[in-house]
């Protein structure tokens, strides 16, 4: 992650709007509860090597 990201200035502003879509697509989807904070839980950990 750190790697495909370093140097693409993504900001705080772009962190939301990708969190914003993919917590749209899981209710479009209907994914259920459990299985959608693990998978925000799991983005979310990986914020820090992303966003600068
Ligand atoms: C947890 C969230 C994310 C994951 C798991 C993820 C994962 C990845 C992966 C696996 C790659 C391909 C690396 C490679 O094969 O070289 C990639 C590339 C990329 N990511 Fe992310 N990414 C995330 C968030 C973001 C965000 C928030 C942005 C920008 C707003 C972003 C922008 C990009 C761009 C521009 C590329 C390069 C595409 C290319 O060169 O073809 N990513 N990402």
């Amino acid at each position: 992650m750190v790697m495909a990201h370093k140097g693409m200035k993504i900001s705080e502003d772009d962190w939301g709007t990708f969190m914003n879509y993919l917590r749209g697509t899981l209710e479009k989807f209907k994914v259920h509860d459990r299985e959608k904070s693990d998978v925000t839980a799991f983005m979310e950990s990986l914020k820090a090597t992303m966003v600068e």
